[in-house]
């Protein structure tokens, strides 16, 4: 028996990286996942990459195409889970964005863009989760991706701290407003994790003249991680799929910090 054996959890920003990981790593101990993401072909293709492994481990496996900031796709993402699995238990609140803008170079446009994926992408995601636990009777869990960006502020990044000092906040406020359906709101806080958002981000980092060649900034950012090393996905999931277990039910409010010891907070 896996820790997540027979529970049914979506998780966004999944056809890469920690979505991905999060994912796989929760079909590996027999939940059932849906694979949720705004890159529709992509997601299709790691959902069916991973049949043989949700059967393998006793689970499901299926896919939706949902942009997270539009309220109609999200419920749509709920209501196809639904019908497939018969329930959801969990939601991973993960698909994020980021733009590196220089501090006094940063748009509105930019601030829209960042702040929508991530801070009004992950409420309307509580919202729907915790209307369909409600539904189901409870309980639930809702789980969000912070970062090491919401303990503090970088220059180069500023919306994108914002926003995720939002998802920390969003956490708080629904772990308060939720309790009493029995739903729990956590989080995670990555630090820097290898995966392509951290390719686009070495580049937009070049190209506003912070950092002068491929793979400068990441090293540097990340020179003070106590492990000695950045973290690849999998280093994640360990603790992603404690956070989806009957485990951690008695932790609500709360964001764990996975940053291989980058911001002791
Ligand atoms: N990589 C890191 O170092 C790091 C560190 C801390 C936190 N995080 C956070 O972890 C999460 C995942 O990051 P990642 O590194 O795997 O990123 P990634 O760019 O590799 O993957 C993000 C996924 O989200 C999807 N996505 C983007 N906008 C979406 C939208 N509006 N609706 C639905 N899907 C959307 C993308 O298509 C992509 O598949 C993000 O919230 C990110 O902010 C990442």
């Amino acid at each position: 028996m896996g820790r997540v054996s027979g529970r049914s959890c979506i998780v966004t920003g999944a056809a890469q990286g920690i979505g991905r990981a999060i994912g796989e790593a929760l079909l590996d101990e027999g939940a059932d996942v849906c694979f949720a993401d705004m890159n529709a072909e992509k997601v299709a293709a790691v959902a069916a990459s991973n049949e043989g492994r949700a059967s393998g481990a006793g689970g499901m496996v299926t896919h939706a195409t949902v942009n997270v900031t539009d309220r109609a796709q999200v419920q749509a993402m709920i209501g196809h889970s639904v019908s497939v699995f018969g329930k959801i238990d969990v939601v991973f609140n993960n698909a994020g964005v980021n733009k590196p803008m220089n501090f006094l170079d940063a748009t509105e446009e930019n601030w829209n863009f960042i702040m929508g994926v991530n801070g009004l992408g992950c409420m309307i995601g509580m919202q729907e989760a915790a209307k369909q636990f409600i539904r189901q009777g409870g309980p639930g869990k809702i789980v969000n991706t912070a970062s090491i960006a919401s303990r503090q502020g970088f220059d180069n990044v500023a919306p994108y701290c914002a926003s995720k000092w939002a998802v920390v906040s969003l956490t708080q406020s629904g772990a308060r407003d939720l309790a009493k359906h029995d739903i729990t709101v956590t989080g995670f806080a990555p630090g820097v994790v290898a995966t392509e958002m951290w390719e686009e981000v070495d580049r937009d980092l070049m190209s506003i003249g912070a950092s002068e060649r491929p793979g400068q900034a990441m090293e540097e950012f990340s020179s003070e991680i106590l492990k000695g090393r950045v973290a690849q996905p999998q280093d994640i999931t360990g603790t992603t799929t404690f956070l989806a277990s009957r485990d951690s039910d008695y932790m609500t409010g709360q964001i764990v910090m996975i940053d291989g010891g980058m911001t002791l907070v």
